[in-house]
C-alpha cells in the first residue's frame, strides 16, 4: 500500500477520527526528517506498541536559531516517504510552517527546570521551539503514545515534564540510541561530516564509555569530567560545549567525588561546524 500522507490539521484528524472510530490505538513518532536507522527504531517500536502510527515531519524552524543550520539542514521527503512505506508506516503528517505556524502565531512554551542546563545553555532558544512544536504535535493528532529517541536526552525529559504539567494524555516513551558500528550515535547531521571528522566523530562514544566506566568504579567525578574533556580534545574534536556528569532524573549536577544517584553522561562537541551530541 501506498503510505498516506496529509499536511493538514483537519486531514491528520479526520484519518486519527477514522481510527478511533474502530477502536485502535495510536503512536506518534514526531521527527525533523532525513530518516536514518535511528528514527525506524522509534518506528518499530511504534508499531510494537499501537495499531496504527503516525510519523510526523517537519523540520521546525522555532527550534534553530537564526545562525543555525535550518537552510541547509537535510531534507529527503521522497527517500522518507519510502523509508516508511518500507517501515509499514499508516500515516506521513508533513504539515508546511504556514499550517504549524499561522498569521499572527504568539504562542510558545516553555519548561524550566531541567530544560536550563547543558543544551539550555547552549542553544537558549531550543527547547521553547521544541516544546510548542510537540505541543501543538501531541494536541494535533491525539495519539496515545509518542515515542522520542534518547539520544535526546535533555528533550526527551522536557517534554515528559511538559506532558505531565499540562496534563496531555498521552504517554511519552523514550527508546534507545541507534549507533554505527564504531559507537556513533546516529543523527541526521552526521550527514555533514567529512570522511576525516566521520573517523575522529567515533571516539566520542569511547571516550564517554572510559569516563562512564571511571565513575561506575568510584572515581571521582571531576577527574574523569577533565580526562574526557581532554581526551575529546586531544582526538581532535575542535570544541566541547559540555562534557558532564548528571543526574538522569532530574538533570542536576553531580560531583565532584564519586557519584551518587543515577548518573548520566551528556557530552556535546563540535568538529568544524558540526554539533554531535550523545548521553549514556
Ligand atoms: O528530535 C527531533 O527531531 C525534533 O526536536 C522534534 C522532536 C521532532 C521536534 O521538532
Amino acid at each position: 500500500m501506498t503510505l498516506p500522507i496529509v499536511r493538514s490539521v483537519a486531514d491528520l484528524r479526520a484519518v486519527v477520527a477514522g481510527w478511533r472510530k474502530a477502536g485502535l490505538s495510536v503512536a506518534l513518532v514526531p521527527t525533523m526528517g532525513a530518516l536514518h536507522e535511528g528514527h525506524l527504531s522509534l518506528v518499530r517500536l511504534a508499531k510494537a506498541k499501537a495499531d496504527r502510527v503516525i510519523v510526523t515531519l517537519f523540520v521546525n524552524p522555532t527550534q534553530f536559531a537564526p545562525h543555525e543550520d535550518f537552510d541547509t539542514y537535510p531534507r529527503s521527503e521522497e527517500t522518507d516517504v519510502a523509508l516508511l512505506q518500507e517501515a509499514k508506516c499508516d500515516l506521513l503528517y508533513a504539515p508546511t510552517a504556514a499550517v504549524m505556524y499561522g498569521p499572527g502565531f504568539a504562542t510558545g512554551i516553555s519548561v524550566s527546570g531541567v530544560s536550563e542546563p547543558l543544551d539550555g545553555l547552549a542553544r537558549p532558544h531550543f527547547f521553547g521551539g521544541v516544546a510548542t512544536v510537540v505541543a501543538k504535535l501531541l494536541i494535533q493528532a491525539g495519539p496515545d503514545i509518542a515515542i522520542f529517541g534518547e539520544k535526546d536526552y535533555q528533550q526527551l525529559q522536557v517534554i515528559k515534564r511538559m506532558v505531565v504539567d499540562l496534563d496531555l494524555p498521552v504517554t511519552i516513551l523514550g527508546a534507545p540510541t541507534a549507533r554505527a558500528k564504531d559507537g556513533l550515535a546516529l543523527s541526521s547531521r552526521n550527514a555533514y561530516l567529512t570522511p576525516a571528522q566521520r573517523k575522529v566523530a567515533g571516539q566520542l562514544n569511547l571516550v564517554m564509555a572510559k569516563a562512564a566506566e571511571a565513575v561506575a568504579k568510584g572515581g571521582a567525578i571531576s577527574d574523569a569530567e577533565a580526562q574526557g574533556y581532554a581526551a575529546l580534545l586531544a582526538e581532535g574534536f575542535d570544541r566541547i560545549d559540555y562534557f558532564e556528569f548528571r543526574d538522569a532524573l532530574d538533570l542536576r549536577r553531580l560531583g565532584p567525588g564519586p557519584a551518587e544517584g543515577e548518573p548520566r553522561l551528556f557530552a556535546a562537541a563540535w568538529l568544524g561546524k558540526t554539533r554531535l551530541i550523545d548521553n549514556g
